[in-house]
C-alpha cells in the first residue's frame, strides 16, 4: 500500500535531498509538492522543485507556487547557506515542466479534502502555506492521516539566532498557527527539531558511498582540501548535481566552525514521514514566543503539563543516524543507479 504525501518545501540542499528520498521510495506516493518560500524565493523553490523533477525523470508531479511572504513579515531569505538558487553549487537545467494552476494553499485544500485520512503532510520549510491553508480549512488536523514538521528547537541552541530554528524563524506566526490547529489532531504532529536533525550529519564519506552505490564512476571523493567551489565529475548526473548541491553545505558548514559536514534536517523528516517508527517521540505542548525581544520564533516545548494545555506535538527526542544514512544511500543509490546505468553515462 503506497502512502500519499503533499510535501511542501523550501529547496534548499537538504530539501532536495529529500525529495531524492522520496522519489527514490517505492511506497511514497507523491501527490503534490508545495513551494514555499523560505531558503529561497517561493517563484525559485519552485523551479528548483521542477528541475529536480527533470533530473529524476519523475512522472508529472504537480508543483504548486506558494505565497512570496510570510503572513505577518517581510521574507527573509538565506542565499548564503543554499546558494545563490538554493542548490548550492548545481547548475540544475531549467525544466520545461508546467506550474501547477493551483496555489500551493489551493494544494493543500484539495489534496487534503480528496483524500481523507490518508494523506502524510511533509513540512520541511516555513509553515506560511500550511497556516494560510488552515485558515480557509480549518479542518485540514482532521483531514491529514498525520503531519512531520521540520523545524523548532527545544533543549538545544537555535541556528538562525541563540534560540530559533530558520523554518520557524522566517515565519513565526505561521508556525504558531499551525501548532495551535494540530492540537486538534487525531494524531498529533510529527516535529523534527534541531535537536535531532544536527545529529545527521553527512560527511563526504556518505557522498562517496552514494556514488558508489549508484555505480557513478569516477569515485565521489570531496575532501575540506578541494578549492571551494569544485565541481563533481560524477557521471551519474543526480549524483553529480546532487554532489555540487551539498558541497556548497559542507563549505558553509566548516565556515561556521561545525566541521566539513552537511546536517540532513529534511531528509531525515521525509524518511520519518514514511517510517515514524525510525523516530522516538515524546508528547509535549508546543508554542511560539511572538514578541519576545530575544526570543522571538523561538519554539517552547512544555513536556510535563505545567501550561495546563494538552499535548499538540509529538516530538522527536531520539533516533539511529547510522540507520537512517544506510536507508538513504540504499534507497537514492539504487533509484540513480536504475534510472543512469553506469554504461549509458559513461
Ligand atoms: O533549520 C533547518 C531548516 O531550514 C531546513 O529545512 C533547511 O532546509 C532550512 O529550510
Ligand atoms: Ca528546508
Amino acid at each position: 500500500m503506497r502512502q500519499k504525501i503533499i510535501v511542501d518545501v523550501d529547496t534548499g540542499i537538504d530539501d532536495s535531498l529529500a525529495l531524492l528520498y522520496l522519489l527514490a521510495s517505492p511506497e511514497a506516493e507523491i501527490v503534490g509538492i508545495a513551494s514555499t518560500a523560505g531558503n529561497v524565493s517561493a517563484e525559485q523553490v519552485a523551479a528548483n522543485n521542477l528541475a529536480w523533477l527533470d533530473v529524476c525523470r519523475a512522472p508529472a508531479i504537480e508543483v504548486a507556487l506558494g505565497a512570496a511572504e510570510p503572513v505577518a513579515i517581510p521574507l527573509r531569505t538565506t542565499e548564503d547557506t543554499h546558494g545563490p538558487h538554493g542548490v548550492g553549487y548545481a547548475d540544475l537545467p531549467k525544466s520545461a515542466r508546467p506550474l501547477s494552476d493551483r496555489s500551493a494553499v489551493q494544494l493543500w485544500i484539495d489534496s487534503a479534502r480528496a483524500h481523507p485520512g490518508e494523506l502524510v503532510g511533509l513540512c520541511t520549510g516555513p509553515l506560511t502555506n500550511l497556516a494560510l491553508a488552515l485558515r480557509l480549512e480549518p479542518g485540514l488536523p482532521r483531514l491529514l492521516r498525520r503531519l512531520v514538521i521540520m523545524g523548532g528547537a527545544f533543549n538545544h541552541p537555535g541556528n538562525t539566532t541563540p534560540t530559533n530554528e530558520w523554518n520557524v524563524h522566517v515565519d513565526p506566526e505561521a508556525a504558531k498557527e499551525v501548532f495551535d490547529a494540530f492540537g486538534a489532531a487525531p494524531r498529533r504532529p510529527i516535529v523534527c527539531a534541531l535537536d535531532i536533525t544536527e545529529t545527521i550529519e553527512m560527511f563526504p564519506e556518505h557522498l562517496a558511498a552514494l556514488a558508489e552505490r549508484a555505480g557513478s564512476l569516477p569515485p565521489e571523493l570531496v575532501s575540506a582540501t578541494d578549492p571551494a567551489g569544485t565541481r563533481s565529475a560524477a557521471a551519474n548526473p543526480i549524483i553529480r548535481h546532487f554532489s555540487d548541491a551539498v558541497r556548497f553545505y559542507f563549505e558553509f558548514h566548516q565556515h561556521y566552525d561545525q566541521g566539513y559536514l552537511a546536517h540532513m534536517h529534511d531528509p531525515f523528516a521525509a524518511a520519518v514521514a514514511l517510517d515514524p517508527a525510525l523516530a522516538v517521540l515524546r508528547p509535549a505542548t508546543v508554542d511560539v514566543e511572538l514578541t519576545g525581544t530575544l526570543t522571538r520564533a523561538t519554539t517552547v516545548a512544555d513536556w510535563s503539563g505545567m501550561w495546563g494545555r494538552e499535548p499538540n506535538a509529538d516530538i522527536v527526542i531520539g533516533t539511529d543516524p547510522a540507520l537512517f544514512f544506510d536507508r538513504l544511500i540504499t534507497r537514492v543509490g539504487d533509484f540513480a543507479r536504475a534510472l543512469y546505468p553506469a554504461e549509458e553515462v559513461r
